[in-house]
């Protein structure tokens, strides 16, 4: 038997829209081109970011219409950090971008060593205020969870406290890992699918987001 996970945690947010179901269809084929994956990457993460920020915090404020005053609501307190985890989590940047375009962006560059499948860091640049910011960690694929889990640490030592994950697919190992090794982060995903195979990729997955994304092999 597979992994199981607790789909009730509130710190799981499994993104079950029919739009998205539609595009997750055409992302997994393997004869979608490139152009069209880059595409569907940045709509999906898009829609989950939408879903991702539903509880920032608001704060009321009076308006007049053209026909009279009334009290609406506008965005108050934390500003936005979208922390792509290179390379593929590049992919995901712009869509969330179009939905929050004033949020500032961080880069860390990890990559899973092929042989231990242990995430190595290679490059780190992020605002210096993280600590003030609603963290947005966008990464299309969590395996292992190993990447996540070192992304998610590094930033808990830069002072990050309000931290989210975007993924695409996801699997029970990567989910339990990550939920494990951080009390506090939210995971948003588009997919939980069945297994790891031996090499630590996703079953039934897309393959490697990052070689699908900007056309290398793995
Ligand atoms: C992929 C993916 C995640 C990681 C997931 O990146 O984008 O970062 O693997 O695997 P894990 O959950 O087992 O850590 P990869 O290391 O292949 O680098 P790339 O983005 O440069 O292709
Ligand atoms: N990284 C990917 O790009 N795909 C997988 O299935 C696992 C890790």
């Amino acid at each position: 038997m597979g992994t199981t996970i607790d789909l009730n945690t509130d710190r799981l947010t499994v993104i079950n829209h029919a739009l998205v179901r539609h595009k997750l269809h055409l992302l997994r084929d393997k004869d979608t081109s490139i152009k069209l994956f880059r595409e569907l990457v940045n709509e999906l993460a898009l829609l989950e970011a939408y879903e991702a920020l539903r509880d920032l915090p608001l704060e009321e404020v009076e308006v007049e219409t053209p026909l009279e005053r009334t009290t609406c609501e506008r965005l108050t307190g934390k500003k936005l950090v979208v922390i792509p985890i290179l390379r593929a989590g590049l992919g995901m940047v712009d869509g969330v971008l179009e939905l929050v375009p004033t949020a500032r962006v961080g880069h860390l560059g990890m990559q899973r060593n092929p042989d231990t499948h242990e995430p190595e860091q290679y490059y780190c640049k992020l605002p210096n205020d993280i600590d003030k910011r609603v963290c947005l960690i966008v990464d299309p694929m969590l395996a292992t969870g190993g990447s996540l889990i070192a992304a998610i640490n590094f930033l808990r030592e830069e002072g990050a406290s309000d931290i989210r994950c975007l993924t695409l697919v996801s699997c029970p190992e990567g989910i339990n890992n990550v939920l494990a090794a951080d009390p506090d982060v939210q995971i948003f995903t588009c997919a939980v699918d069945r297994q790891l195979n031996e090499r630590a990729y996703i079953l039934p997955g897309l393959g490697d987001a990052g070689d699908r994304i900007y056309g290398t092999k793995g």
